[in-house]
Order: C-alpha cells, then sequence, then structure tokens
C-alpha cells in the first residue's frame, strides 16, 4: 500500500506539475538548435580540412587560438587520463578526479551546460533538480568506470567517445567520435588517415583511419564545435532517448537548420554511457 501511494503521488505530481523524464521530438529539436547557436562563442571555425584521396592529414589548418578557452583548455588535460587498452585497470586518483571535476565545473557554467541544465531541471528530470545533483549526474553517466572487457574497471562513456579505445581482442580502434582528439593525435603522429567517407550537414564528417596501427574502419565526429556541445547533446539524447537514435536540430552548409542523429548506448542496464556519437 506504502509503495502504491508513493507511486501514485509521483504520477500526479509528474502529470500535473511536469511531464517529468518525457521530451518531446519538437522540444528536442528546440533545445538543441539552441545548444548549437550557444556554442559559436567556443566553436572554431577557421579550419580546413583535406578530403581527397589518398591525402596525407585530414586537418590541414586549425586556429589554435579558442583553445584557450576553458572549455578547451580544461579539456585537453582529460584525454591524458586514460589506458587506451581495454582490459586494463583504470586508475583515477586524487590527480585525476581534480581534472574531473573542473571539467564538469567548466561545463556547467558554460552557455551550453547552463542551457542544458536549465531544461532538463524544468522537465523535471530525475537527478537534474539542482546544479549539484546535476553534476553528480553527469560524473555517474560520464565518468564512471565499469567493465568494458567484462573483467576489470577499464572504461567509462568519456573514455569510449571522447577519448577512444583499442579492444585488445580485435586490436580494433572503438569509440573515437571527438573532434580535437582526433586533430591533438593527428598532431602527435598517432594517427593514420585513411578515407574520407562523407560530409553531413554543415561540419559533420565521417572518416577511415587508424590510431596507434588500430583501425577504426568509421567514425563520425562533428568538427570544430567545443567538447562542451558535444558533452551537452549527447547527455541530452542519453537522457531524454536513451539507447536510441535520437533528432537533434543541426546547421546546414546554407545555414538553416536540418535534423540530424545521435545514437546513443546505455551500458547494460546501469546509468552509464555505452557510446554516442552523430550519425552521418
Ligand atoms: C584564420 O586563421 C588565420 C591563420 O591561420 C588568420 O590569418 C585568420 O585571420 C583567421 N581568420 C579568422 C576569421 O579568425
Ligand atoms: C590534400 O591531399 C592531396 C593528396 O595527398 C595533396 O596533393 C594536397 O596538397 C593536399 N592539400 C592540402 C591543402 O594540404
Amino acid at each position: 500500500m506504502k509503495s502504491f501511494c508513493v507511486t501514485l503521488v509521483l504520477f500526479l505530481t509528474c502529470g500535473l506539475l511536469a511531464d517529468c523524464g518525457s521530451v518531446s521530438n519538437k522540444e528536442m529539436l528546440e533545445v538543441s538548435r539552441k545548444l548549437y547557436m550557444d556554442d559559436a562563442g567556443d566553436r572554431i571555425v577557421n579550419y580546413s580540412i583535406n578530403t581527397t584521396q589518398n591525402a596525407q592529414k585530414f586537418f590541414t589548418k586549425v586556429d589554435e587560438k579558442k583553445f584557450q578557452h576553458f572549455v578547451y583548455s580544461n579539456f585537453f588535460p582529460l584525454l591524458e587520463n586514460y589506458n587506451r587498452e581495454t582490459g586494463i585497470y583504470e586508475t583515477i586518483n586524487y590527480e585525476k578526479e581534480e581534472k574531473i571535476i573542473r571539467f564538469l565545473n567548466t561545463f556547467i557554467n558554460s552557455k551550453v551546460g547552463s542551457r542544458l541544465y536549465n531544461f532538463l531541471q524544468s522537465k523535471g528530470i530525475p537527478g537534474c533538480s539542482n546544479k549539484a545533483e546535476f553534476k553528480r549526474t553527469l560524473k555517474t553517466k560520464w565518468f564512471d568506470l565499469y567493465r568494458r572487457s567484462r573483467k576489470v574497471l577499464d572504461s567509462s562513456g568519456f573514455e569510449h567517445v571522447f577519448v577512444g579505445e583499442i579492444n585488445s581482442y580485435t586490436g580494433k580502434t572503438i569509440g573515437f567520435h571527438n573532434w580535437v582528439q582526433y586533430y591533438s593525435q593527428q598532431k602527435a603522429g598517432n594517427i593514420k588517415y585513411l578515407t574520407h567517407l562523407e560530409q553531413c550537414l554543415e561540419n559533420l564528417h565521417s572518416l577511415e583511419f587508424e590510431w596507434h596501427n588500430a583501425l577504426k574502419p568509421c567514425s563520425g565526429f562533428a568538427v570544430g564545435v567545443s567538447p562542451a556541445y558535444d558533452l551537452a547533446v549527447f547527455t541530452l539524447c542519453h537522457i531524454a532517448k536513451p539507447g536510441k537514435r535520437c533528432k537533434v536540430s543541426y546547421r546546414n552548409t546554407d545555414g538553416n537548420f536540418k535534423t540530424a542523429f545521435v545514437q546513443t548506448y546505455t551500458w547494460r542496464y546501469t546509468p552509464h554511457i555505452a557510446s554516442a556519437y552523430f550519425l552521418c
């Protein structure tokens, strides 16, 4: 009886006061369009790429001025936090934990992070009722470790999506859906660019490449957007449409917004993100 009443109260509260946990496609398109526009101050538009067959490098030029913005400068240190092989323990010591907190604070205070928080909070999404709780939710989703190889705590959503991993069984690159990581690994000489597969909308590209000699047959990412934008859109989709193809609004080459798709995966009945990326 008691649990029935609790359920009933929750149902009534959600039904009458807020549409808890349910976000319509129209709201998704609207908030994602605003997230794209909010990112304008941090987005890097001054870059050039080489999409010709047999090009040596994908990025031929990137204007790095904006790498000094906190959404980048507090992001780069996180790329060093992980061991890329699956099956090997990740150790998150105090220093690494500090980097994570610094990045999450930067994110929450960024334009896209604030917009995402305000939206989720207004929709009554569990885990988003105040900023401290929202930060814990983000940390759980992206940074809590889990056993991708089924053996040891060797992975997290952040590592998989933003850094990339090498599957120790297949020897292939998995995850790796972030342009900043691609560019910094290209600079470090760890990338062999194989093929430009496709361009969609304004700046979504899919490539075939090798990272530390481990093949990634197809990886799509948005070029130029800040890490805060990717984190916001992927989190939005994972919360509102978990484990699905999620419709978002994204700018096209003609300047108009069109529908794009983001795919997210949940790690085996946990709150953690297994993967998230733009479909191109
Ligand atoms: C783009 O970068 C080049 C240097 O690589 C610079 O000369 C140019 O002014 C930049 N353009 C913009 C719009 O920032
Ligand atoms: C793009 O790649 C082609 C093929 O390797 C090369 O000839 C060309 O110079 C490259 N363009 C730039 C801008 O680097």
